[in-house]
């Protein structure tokens, strides 16, 4: 059989384990098995930018942070259906079997047309989708995205360092959090590390009482703030500062911005394990000539069948807002 792996939209630890698992599992079950990197994510797939992978050229990178095929944004893929179309036509001119994708949103959509495209057709390509992201907000309603509890880590990392110099100083620290229209990297993160408030994308809040916390307090506080939030950090800052002068609150604030630095750098071992553990069921259900589907799971071992993708493409099978009795859970622990 003639494989392609494919990551796709922003990159996140556990795409280089998924990698490795889809390549070692296919060769050791099938040596005659061709496995194809698209270089480039969805956009090099529409320039049919293929590079041969073979066991030797995925050593080692079980922990490696990123994506050794590479990512580009494509957004025209959205839209486009001349481009849908050609890809499509053009996994299936290539002999493609199946190619395995892992990604986030916008690489589900594009699978789920691709793989409509390809059955209407009756051409040869299925599509298998692992989600992959750091904003856990794809087909969540199934299981965990791979990258995100690598992306917890990170942000636990930061936000304690930040503790040390917050609590030195007793300052206020307002910090910025990745996670797209998503709430669950930035309330995890809070609930791990034990933050006072954490700004969820939709929330307004209320300035003045974030400065009676504070003033309460009287030690160091520290503040995540949703990536969709409007506020700017800036614009709390400057708000937060206005009214301690009034109220002769004296306490320095300070703004920091994760964002990157939680997407980068080596894969947790949870996403390690199940990175590893998709990639080798998906090639096993290939090899057993399954049809195309979204796979997903909570922990390593655990295998739930793969829904269909149509089915996960729709924006029901994913939710932004965390759940309220996770935001009990994290005001319990302060
Ligand atoms: O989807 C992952 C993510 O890191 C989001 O949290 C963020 O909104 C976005 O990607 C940033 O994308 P880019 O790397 O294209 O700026």
């Amino acid at each position: 059989m003639k494989f392609g792996i494919l990551t796709g939209g922003g990159d996140c630890p556990g795409m280089n384990a998924f990698i490795r698992a889809v390549v070692r599992t296919a060769i050791n079950t099938k040596a005659q098995t061709s496995v194809w990197g698209v270089v480039d994510g969805w956009r090099g797939l529409a320039r049919n930018d293929f590079r041969r992978l073979d066991k030797l050229s995925v050593a080692g990178l079980a922990s490696k942070g990123g994506t050794i095929l590479g990512t580009q944004r494509f957004p025209e893929l959205a839209d486009d259906s001349d481009i849908q179309e050609t890809i499509a036509r053009d996994l299936h001119d290539h002999g493609f079997d199946y190619l395995f994708v892992c990604g986030g949103n916008g690489s589900l959509k594009a699978s789920a047309i691709i793989n409509a495209i390809l059955r209407r057709e009756k051409m040869r390509t299925r599509i298998l989708f692992a989600a992959g992201s750091i904003d856990n907000d794809v087909g969540n309603k199934y299981g965990s995205s791979i990258g995100f509890y690598s992306a917890i880590d990170k942000s636990l990392q930061m936000l304690e360092w930040i503790r040390d110099t917050a609590s030195s100083h007793r300052r206020v620290y307002i910090i910025r959090s990745m996670g797209r229209e998503s709430a669950y990297l930035s309330i995890f993160a809070g609930i791990a590390t034990g933050a006072e408030h954490v700004i969820r994308p939709k929330e307004q809040i209320d300035i003045e009482e974030l400065a009676s916390m504070i003033e309460a307090r009287d030690k160091d506080t520290r503040i995540i703030i949703s990536e969709a939030n409007p506020l700017t950090l800036d614009e709390i800052q400057q708000q937060l500062e206005t009214i301690f002068r009034r109220r002769k609150i004296k306490r320095d604030v300070r703004t920091v911005d994760m964002s990157y630095f939680q997407r980068g750098g080596k894969a947790a071992v949870t996403d390690i394990l199940r990175a590893s553990w998709l990639g080798y069921r998906m090639v096993r259900d290939a090899f057993a000539r399954c049809d195309s589907g979204f796979y997903s799971a909570f922990y390593t071992g655990h295998a739930p069948d793969a829904v269909p993708l149509a089915e996960v493409a729709d924006i029901e099978a994913s939710s932004s807002d965390v759940p309220d009795y996770l935001l009990d859970f994290m005001l319990a622990l302060h």
